[in-house]
């Protein structure tokens, strides 16, 4: 019985260690950073101050690199903007496209992939929140794929070289 209790205890463990992995082991193969929402659940108001100057902006397609669970572009598509997510991680596509589906967003889309390989030229609006050398990773590939004009918008950490709009809240917004 004991010996029975400590294979599922083991199993249990080997589990939530594959789980663990997934979520935070897997992006750092892929230059990015782990999965950790922008904001908590409850306070999407967060993002108010963002929204407003989307608004303002004219942005109509956005697009959250690294979108983790889908918070990010389900609350843009629920303003009524063109909401896009990139995310490798397979887990977090499955889990963001159910909540999507759940809630008949027509137009949220999750793309599963890596965004160093995806083209961004055709979004109004950039949202990451990433680590500090990622985002100076990201400086060239921002410089070169985003149109003049274009709004990044960076949770936690500044970008560089970009002309700053405003500092808002959390996010460090720009101008290409
Ligand atoms: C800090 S989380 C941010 C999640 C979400 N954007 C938010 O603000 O709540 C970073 C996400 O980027 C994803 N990621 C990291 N590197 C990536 C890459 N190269 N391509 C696609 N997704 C990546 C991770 O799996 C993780 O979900």
């Amino acid at each position: 019985m004991l010996t029975f209790f400590l294979i599922v205890l083991e199993i249990i463990i080997l589990m939530g260690l594959g789980i663990a992995f997934l979520l935070l082991g897997l992006p750092l193969l892929f230059t990015g950073a782990p999965f950790m929402p922008s904001y908590r659940k409850n306070r999407k108001d967060v993002l108010d101050g963002l929204l407003v100057i989307a608004k303002k902006e004219n942005v109509k397609k956005i697009v959250d690199i690294g979108s983790g669970d889908g918070r990010v572009v389900i609350e843009f598509a629920r303003q009524g903007f063109e909401s896009y997510g990139i995310e490798f991680n397979p887990l977090l596509v499955w889990y963001s496209r159910y909540k999507i589906k759940r809630e008949n967003l027509k137009n949220a889309h999750i793309i599963r992939g890596d965004f160093w390989k995806i083209n961004l030229s055709q979004y109004d609006l950039v949202y990451l929140f990433q680590l500090n050398y990622v985002n100076a990773l990201l400086t060239d590939k921002f410089k070169k794929e985003l149109k003049t004009g274009a709004i990044i918008a960076s949770a936690g950490f500044p970008m560089f070289d970009f002309d700053l709009i405003k500092q808002e809240g959390i996010f460090w917004v720009y101008r290409r």
